[in-house]
């Protein structure tokens, strides 16, 4: 059989011949301590690529988010994030069930930025009946808007508020490089307005595990200790370090293929007849086309919608994967390991979804 093109998300990307040697190689002790060498240096590399005092290594995206807003928010305030954000959506409303924090979703624009009138009008005024505006978050990119990146002056302008309502900003920067090579910027630039952020190193840069965090040393301070309280404290977290700092190291200047290949998996789709694509949305990595209304799905396609009535759900063709996450709406994800030859693949497969 071929081998799989699994274009489901980026989270499915294997470590790589580099990175499996540093973790045979890796230099341990406990973390908890604070006395693994490799975790020290990730840490402090990481700190320094994103321009900010301090980092923590997490062990995924969820628990940087989580572990972020514990540190921003006190129990019984409210935090100001996306309806269409991946904290809102997909991290199992952690913040509430383990922070007692209340979320309030703001409409995401396509372009996955918040109205800007929309966040100063959601700030609640000093009143007993209200819980406290304590924070905001922002998502960059976003995942489910497009992956689209967000400007550091559309940053700015947010932290601007917050700064002077006395809120702090995080952002789920899970795809942060991705945003910084869209937009043809320093990462460090996008941060620079953030009291926090939260990046994955196990998605775009193919590392098998984990995510930081990324602030002032207060921040992690304190960040430190709700790892712990969650469980997050690892011990030899050397082993998932070393694979971190070749990731820095090797796979940023990857990224720019990732796109390339979205560019042309867009403009192939745009080709097919049946299917729709708004192929100036897609500027990372992440793209989402549609079933056009009145066209017929195929066999394949409708069989393995049968008694699928939970959104997402993967779609199997051939050796393809994706995902189909809303009815006739589907999500392709490129990655490192995923070729142009691949996407041509993908593309002739495809084309047999609709008749
Ligand atoms: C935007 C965004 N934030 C956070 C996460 C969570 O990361 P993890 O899967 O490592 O928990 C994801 C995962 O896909 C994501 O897309």
């Amino acid at each position: 059989m071929d081998r799989i093109i699994d274009l489901r998300s980026d989270t499915v990307t294997m470590p790589t011949e580099e990175m499996l040697k540093a973790i045979s190689s890796a230099k341990l002790g406990d973390d908890v301590f604070c006395e693994d060498p490799t975790v020290n240096q990730l840490e402090e590399k990481a700190a320094t690529m994103l321009g900010k005092d301090a980092a923590l290594l997490v062990p995924s995206g969820t628990m940087g988010n989580l572990v972020s807003i514990l540190t921003h928010c006190e129990r019984g305030t409210e935090i100001l994030l996306g309806d269409k954000s991946h904290t809102f959506y997909y991290e199992a409303g952690g913040i509430s069930a383990f922070g007692g924090i209340h979320s309030r979703q703001l409409k995401n624009l396509q372009d996955g930025t918040i109205n800007i009138e929309d966040i100063k009008s959601a700030i609640r005024m000093d009143n007993v009946h209200f819980p406290k505006t304590s924070a905001i978050t922002l998502e960059n990119t976003h995942n489910l808007c497009n992956g689209s990146p967000l400007t550091s002056e559309y940053i700015r302008d947010v932290a601007q508020i917050a700064r002077s309502n006395n809120m702090k900003l995080h952002i789920d920067g899970a795809r942060i490089f991705n945003g910084a090579v869209a937009l043809g910027v320093d990462v460090k630039d996008l941060v620079k307005d953030a009291d926090s952020i939260t990046f994955c190193l196990s998605k775009g840069l193919s590392a098998p595990i984990g995510s930081i965090i990324c602030g002032s040393e207060e921040f992690i301070y304190h960040a430190r200790r709700n790892r712990k309280a969650l469980g997050g404290g690892m011990r030899q977290a050397g082993i998932i370090a070393a694979s971190g700092i070749v990731a820095l190291d090797k796979m940023i200047i990857k990224i720019q293929d990732d796109h390339n290949n979205a560019q042309l998996m867009a403009k192939g789709i745009d080709n097919i007849e049946g299917l729709s694509i708004n192929q100036e949305q897609i500027k990372s990595n992440i793209l989402y086309f549609n079933i056009k209304k009145g066209t017929n799905r195929s066999e394949d396609l409708t069989k393995q919608s049968k008694n699928q009535d939970l959104y997402p759900f993967d779609i199997i063709l051939d050796n393809i994967y994706f995902l189909e996450i809303s009815p006739n709406r589907f999500r392709l994800v490129t990655h490192n390991g995923i070729t142009e030859e691949d996407v041509k693949k993908a593309l002739y497969v495809i084309k047999g979804m609709v008749c």
